[in-house]
């Protein structure tokens, strides 16, 4: 038993060929797994909103309630959110697309004519969102080019029945339930 497991150590260590990953290929290749897309939200030093769209948003632990998302190092508004030491997962729903565009364009405008209001720690939640998790952030970890953010769960709530918005393939798209596609093959609608 020892030995396999020494054999099995053995054959995991076997290092790769260190090839260069084309970073198109990287990212058409991740661009099958499917994700949801929330706006990361917070106030910068004059009270304004701040916000960026996130694919990489997951769960992180229950006890201690605990959340994360990936911010690219460069992102000026992951700077924002680190300094407000706190932020808002608004899970945008399915006929939010043009918000999301809005929300992910560069540019100080992302949020004219976006109504929201604060949370109790202050951050955004943003009307006709699915859901929101209010955080203050609990620890960052510096990985590769970017830093993952975990937040330490404050508030949340189900705010809409709504489906949410999901990115795959490098286009939105909304979530069909298994009855749905039940109902299509049934009817031959495809
Ligand atoms: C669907 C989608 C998912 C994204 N996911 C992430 C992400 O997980 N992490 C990240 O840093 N940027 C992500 N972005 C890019 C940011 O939304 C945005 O473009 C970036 O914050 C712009 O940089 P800035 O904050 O300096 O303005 C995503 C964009 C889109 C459209």
């Amino acid at each position: 038993m020892q030995d396999k497991q020494k054999k099995a150590a053995a054959v995991g260590t076997v290092a790769a060929p260190a090839r260069p990953i084309d970073a198109r290929h990287f990212r058409t290749v991740l661009g099958n797994v499917p994700t949801g897309v929330v706006a990361v939200t917070a106030t910068g030093s004059e009270q304004e909103p701040v916000g960026m769209i996130v694919g990489s948003f997951t769960s992180v632990s229950l006890n201690p309630p605990l959340v994360s998302f990936l911010a690219d190092s460069l992102s000026s508004t992951q700077a924002k959110l680190q300094a407000a030491g706190r932020f808002c997962v608004n899970v945008l729903a399915a006929d939010q697309e043009r918000l999301c565009r809005k929300l992910a364009a560069r540019g100080s405008a992302r949020f004219d004519g976006v109504r929201w209001a604060p949370s109790a720690l202050g951050n955004p939640v943003i009307e006709g969102i699915v859901a929101w998790i209010d955080c203050t952030i609990d620890t960052v970890i510096e990985i590769g080019d970017h830093h993952l953010i975990v937040g330490r769960v404050r508030e949340l709530h189900t705010v809409s029945d709504r489906t949410p918005l999901l990115f795959f393939r490098g286009s939105y798209g909304d979530y069909l339930s298994n009855a749905d596609r039940l109902l299509d093959r049934l009817l031959d609608w495809r």
